[in-house]
């Protein structure tokens, strides 16, 4: 199974439902993407933050090597992390983020967070993290403008390293003051995206604008009960959930599918991640079948906008989106 296409304001074409990396294991993180691959994947969602993007690269190599796939196939993403924000770090970075995938371009390189935080030296630390000290107990902010940064940006786009840019965790007001500078307007936007924080005015700013959405963590509060915060122990799963089990049930899909497919089918591109090939192969397979109109307003009504990817509920003293 394969993902549809969706076409980009600049042309290009991204699948529609890609594989996310946060988290893999760096143990596992080559087999798995080697697997999702061998499973019809061909967007992979990937970040400097992530700390397994060599090992990704393992898996994308030993799959071209094989003959699955080849380069102009797959679709990779990957992230400016917020300590390398400074125009002047922009470009090396990418450079060695390509390097450790061993490819020579990516396909989307997005902003991941709308911050810009002091510059570690790769020698130092990497991944550099959110704390400029080794035992993760101080932020210090650094100078850029998130118009210095998208300039640099465009700089690697117009360079050919970067096929793509967008940006991620970027609001409204955000992109609107983005829409004033960019010569480049962002190809994507990437955000948490779930029943419980549905944001349809966001939605519509960037369709309106002709950007893309990718949702990320579609499960909700499930990746970050793996992290052990406690807002999303706290909160009914959405893999339990009355409602989505119900339709579930009635279309024959699991809870995943449902949560998945409700939001392909309000237009955004999703990346979910599992080690599992069987879960893999499900969650690939949720754009080919339809809920009505009433099932998706029906799950759209659980909005709470409730975020779990918060700096402050990871505990970092960064008030992103207060
Ligand atoms: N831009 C950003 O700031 C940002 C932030 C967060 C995430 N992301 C991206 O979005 C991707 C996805 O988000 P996420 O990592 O938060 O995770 P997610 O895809 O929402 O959820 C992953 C969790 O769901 C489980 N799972 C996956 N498929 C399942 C299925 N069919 N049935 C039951 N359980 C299932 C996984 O366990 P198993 O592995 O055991 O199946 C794992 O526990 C990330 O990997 C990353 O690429 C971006």
């Amino acid at each position: 199974m394969t993902s549809p296409l969706l076409t980009l304001n600049n042309g290009h074409k991204m699948p529609q439902v890609g594989f996310g990396l946060w988290k893999v294991d760096n143990n596992v993180c080559a087999e798995v993407v080697y697997n999702a691959i061998k499973a019809g994947y061909r967007l992979f969602d990937g970040a400097c933050d992530y700390g397994n993007e060599v090992e990704a690269g393992q898996g994308v190599a030993r799959a071209i090597k094989e003959g699955l796939v080849k380069r102009e196939d797959l679709f990779i993403v990957s992230k400016l992390w917020n300590s390398f924000h400074e125009p002047e770090q922009v470009e090396p970075i990418l450079r060695k983020q390509l390097a450790d995938w061993g490819l020579d371009y990516f396909d989307l390189y997005i902003v991941h967070f709308p911050v810009a935080i002091k510059y570690v030296s790769p020698e130092t630390r990497y991944p550099p993290g959110w704390f400029v000290d080794d035992a993760g107990t101080k932020v210090e902010y650094a100078k850029a403008s998130l118009q210095d940064t998208w300039k640099a940006m465009e700089a690697v786009h117009a360079k050919g390293l970067a096929k793509s840019i967008g940006v991620s965790n970027y609001t409204g007001a955000l992109l609107l003051d983005l829409f004033t500078y960019a010569s480049v307007k962002p190809a994507t936007l990437q955000i948490e995206h779930h029943p419980y924080l549905v944001q349809p005015k966001l939605l519509e700013l960037a369709k309106d604008n002709g950007i893309v959405v990718t949702g990320y963590s579609s499960f909700g509060p499930q990746s970050f009960v793996d992290g052990d915060m406690d807002l999303a122990k706290n909160i009914s799963p959405l893999f339990d959930h009355d409602v989505i089990n119900r339709i579930a049930n009635k279309h024959g899909k699991t809870t995943a599918q449902v949560l998945l497919r409700w939001a392909t089918q309000r237009g955004l591109a999703v990346i979910p991640k599992s080690t599992s090939v069987k879960r893999m192969e499900q969650n690939l397979d949720v754009t080919a079948w339809d809920l009505s109109e009433e099932e998706i307003q029906e799950i759209s009504s659980l909005d709470q906008n409730l975020r779990f990817n918060a700096p402050l509920n990871w505990g970092i003293p960064i008030p992103l989106f207060s």
